[in-house]
This record gives structure tokens, sequence and C-alpha cells, in this order.
């Protein structure tokens, strides 16, 4: 079960990881703040490339790093993004490419907070953001 306090934390993590964000080219920073099963918080911020396409995503950084740590089990991830100098914040939503991924490791009906602040978020399920999709289960078949 996702709590109040869980949803606050996150939010607030995912917001304190953007002064991470390696954005020189975009200037757009985004945090990312994952919850796991154990109730530990992993972060991660976006990281670009002078070459461009090998730029990461936060929300990316965040999974592998938790991956890479034995982490697989997951209760929701908070996103905060926005141009590097500017306030308040839109709700930054995650790319195409991090729907796939989160999809390969979460339930349809995990839990995605776009967050402004710890107070000001929305929250969506992964269904919502990438409806009809493509998973491990339909490798194996049994669908
Ligand atoms: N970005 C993210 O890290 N997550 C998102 O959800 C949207 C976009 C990054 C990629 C790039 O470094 C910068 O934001 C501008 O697109």
């Amino acid at each position: 079960m996702l709590e109040g306090n869980d949803i606050k934390k996150i939010c607030t993590k995912a917001i304190k990881m953007r002064e991470k964000s390696y954005c020189p080219y975009s200037k757009y920073s985004v945090g990312a703040a994952l919850l796991t099963e154990d109730g530990e918080v992993i972060g991660g911020c976006n990281i670009e490339n002078a070459a461009f396409t090998p730029g990461n995503c936060a929300e990316r950084t965040a999974l592998f790093s938790a991956i890479s740590q034995g982490k697989k089990k997951f209760k929701a991830i908070a996103i905060a993004g926005g141009p590097q100098d500017k306030n308040p914040l839109n709700y930054c939503a995650p790319c195409g490419v991090c729907r796939q991924v989160i999809r390969e490791f979460c339930s349809k009906d995990f839990p995605i907070i776009l967050t402004k602040t710890e107070d000001d978020y929305k929250m969506y399920t992964l269904e919502k953001l990438l409806p009809e999709s493509f998973g491990p289960e339909e490798l194996e078949g049994d669908i």
C-alpha cells in the first residue's frame, strides 16, 4: 500500500535529485525517485552527453541504479523536471522510452507520480500512460 507519507518522501527526493542533473545541453533538469518494496528510496537524474544520443533520463537512471543494487520490486516512482532555473515547476511526464523501461519491471497498476512540490502532484498508473503495452509476458506467450 502506498501511503501519503511515502508519496511526500519520493516527491521530495525527486525534486532534490534535480540538483544532481547533468544537463548542459538542454538545461532541463529532471529528478526521479523510486520507492522500493522494502521502503528504500533510490534517486536518479538525467545525464546528458556531448554526442546527444547517449544521454539518459532521470527515470532510467533511478531504475538502472536500483536494479544494479539488486532491487527489483517497486511501489511507485516520482518525477520532477523543468527548465533548470525556472520556478515553479510544471508536471514533467516520462518519455516513451522510460515508460517502456518501467513496463519491464512494474505492474500495470504501478503509480507514476508527476510532482511540482511535495504537496502538488498528479498520479497516474503505468497502464494509463502506456496502454496496450508490450512486456516480458508476451515473449513467454502467456497472455
Ligand atoms: N528527460 C528526463 O530525464 N525525463 C523525462 O521524463 C523527460 C526528459 C530529460 C532528457 C533530457 O536530458 C532533458 O530531460 C530534456 O529532454
